[in-house]
């Protein structure tokens, strides 16, 4: 009989002062942490053996089916909540996380959501969408940006004429530092989780255009950990390492920091994105499917899938050896797969 071996725990390091510089920061409670952390080893099985990867479960925090930015919203909200708001609007795209999310976020703290997605109406309501008039929001389509933007501010002058409060997300200045606080934090959650394993981490991955990214780099700074943090990229559109570097540096200075990180230690891998930024791709594809089929745990096309198939490349490649533990953060995203029902159909067995 197989007699399941007990890790030994390794003692992790005092967090207490960097804990103490994020309880400073005004917090809104929306999710349970930490969120849990599991063992892939079937999936570093099927990848060739190698390093254990564990994968951070960032998908289950708790509201509106999950995500990174709830952990984002925390502060962002809170910051909001300061102007005594009844009511958010904010303009995001026709299929985001993010509006899910602060939808959810907005229910759990008694706000109305109004929500001006760039896009046309579909035909076929489906993903966040979907999620977004269940979860109650009042929803608006914006042909543009241009026209988004004067449509936020038509909306919020239509809520203060009706003798309501409004909030326009998109002017809170948070957004950036909120989530990479968010992602200091989480580091030290995977930290001392993996610590009770009796192991440490050696290298991240994660679906990144910088924000979440810039908090990882400032606790490789901060913890005395030594790990590395590799971002891979969804999108195209802008340049990670200068903006990951400008955020982390802009976070530092909103902690009380002493630090300069610079855009040279930046590792963002941006050759994962495939035909674009919201297209799904094959290797993304594959990547969700051996996830799934692996351990059972879903992905989706357009953001973890991509940086899992960095993951999934990186290992083929042999870059990781057995002393390695790798950790992949799964930022959730996963209503796009209804969204994308299509890329699976073609997976149904006869
Ligand atoms: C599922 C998912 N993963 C990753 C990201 C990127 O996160 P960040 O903006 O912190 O770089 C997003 C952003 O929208 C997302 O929805």
């Amino acid at each position: 009989m197989n007699v399941p071996v007990k890790p030994t725990p390794l003692t992790p390091p005092d967090f207490t002062a960097i804990r103490e510089a994020i309880a400073r920061v005004p917090r809104v409670k929306l999710i349970e942490r930490p969120t849990p952390i599991t063992e892939a080893p079937n999936l570093a099985k099927a990848l060739g053996g190698g390093p254990r990867v564990f994968i951070k479960r960032d998908d289950l925090t708790s509201i509106g089916l999950g995500g990174n930015k709830l952990r984002n919203l925390e502060f962002r909200l809170a910051r909001s909540m300061a102007e005594n708001p009844d009511t958010v609007i904010v303009g995001l795209d026709l299929q985001s996380n993010s509006a899910r999310q602060t939808t959810a976020a907005c229910n759990k703290l008694g706000l109305r959501t109004i929500l001006v997605l760039e896009g046309n109406r579909p035909n076929i309501v489906q993903g966040n969408l979907l999620m977004d008039y269940l979860l109650g929001a009042e929803v608006h389509f914006a042909p543009s940006r241009g026209e988004q933007r004067r449509m936020l501010d038509d909306l919020a002058d239509k809520v203060r004429a009706e003798g309501g409060r409004p909030h326009i997300l998109n002017d809170n200045p948070m957004f950036d530092v909120a989530s990479a606080i968010a992602y200091l934090e989480t580091t030290l959650e995977v930290i001392e989780q993996l610590a009770a394993e009796g192991v440490s981490p050696t290298v991240f991955y994660m679906s990144s255009s910088g924000k979440g990214q810039a908090g990882i780099v400032l606790a490789q700074h901060l913890t005395g950990v030594k790990f590395a943090m590799h971002g891979v990229t969804a999108t195209d559109e802008f340049h990670v390492p200068s903006r990951t570097a400008a955020i982390a540096n802009e976070t530092a200075q909103a902690l009380g920091l002493d630090l300069t990180i610079s855009e040279d230690e930046i590792v963002n891998f941006a050759d994962f994105v495939g035909p674009g930024y919201g297209k799904p791709s094959d290797a993304g594809n594959e990547a969700v499917r051996l996830f799934a089929r692996t351990e059972g745990v879903i992905l989706d096309p357009i953001y973890t899938g991509k940086a899992a198939a960095g993951l999934v490349a990186h290992m083929r490649e042999g870059r990781f050896g057995p002393d390695d533990v790798v950790v992949f953060v799964h930022t959730g995203g996963v209503p796009a797969n209804f969204t994308w029902n299509e890329l699976w159909l073609d997976d149904r067995r006869p």
